[in-house]
């Protein structure tokens, strides 16, 4: 049953900030995925990218997903922006969660991100075509991911916030009521 919300989106589209205000106006518990990895495996992104593999934080992220959408609770879920690299992710997604995509441009994605060594992927990537190229790659499979999807570029995470709301009832969901 659909009874979480989870937010998706690219790097620097505003997840965790927009998970924080949903959570704090309606009550509800904030998972952000990336800090619940941070927490079990007790060392920073970049670290377990650097110190295993992108693959072995992959299967990490799994887990914690899996575990986020067991709560009973409805609890606003801020993924990390690769959650949409596994299928097995997408169909625990559909499942659980109203999916909402935030949507930003390559340009305010990087204005957003002021230290790219939290990033490992933008880290490596070097150059803003290819991170682009890692964007575009994205993009279809976020918009098949997502319920409703929410454009952040020229918004304040509380206006984000506002449309999220509006879109999520108008799509017939009532989680927040
Ligand atoms: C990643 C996004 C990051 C984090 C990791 C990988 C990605 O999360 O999970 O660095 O593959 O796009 P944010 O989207 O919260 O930055």
């Amino acid at each position: 049953m659909k009874r979480h919300i989870a937010l998706i989106g690219f790097m620097g589209s505003g997840k965790s900030t927009v998970a924080r205000i949903v959570g704090q106006r309606f009550d509800m518990t904030v998972v952000d995925i990336d800090d619940e990895i941070e927490a079990r495996e007790g060392m920073s992104v970049a670290d377990i990218f650097a110190k295993h593999s992108e693959s072995y934080f992959r299967q990490v992220e799994t887990d914690t997903l899996r575990d986020a959408l067991r709560s009973e609770e409805s609890v606003v879920i801020a993924c990390g922006g690769g959650v949409v690299t596994r299928p097995e992710n997408i169909a625990l997604l559909n499942e659980f969660a109203i999916v909402v995509y935030l949507n930003v441009d390559v340009k305010q994605a990087l204005a957003r991100i002021d230290d790219v060594s939290t990033r490992p992927l933008l880290a490596k990537a070097g150059s803003n075509d290819v991170v682009f190229a890692l964007m575009q790659s994205r993009m279809a499979l976020y918009e098949a991911t997502a319920d409703v999807a929410v454009g952040t570029s020229q918004r304040t995470a509380e206006e984000v916030t506002d449309k999220l709301v509006e879109r999520v009832r108008e799509a017939g969901y009532d989680v927040f009521s």
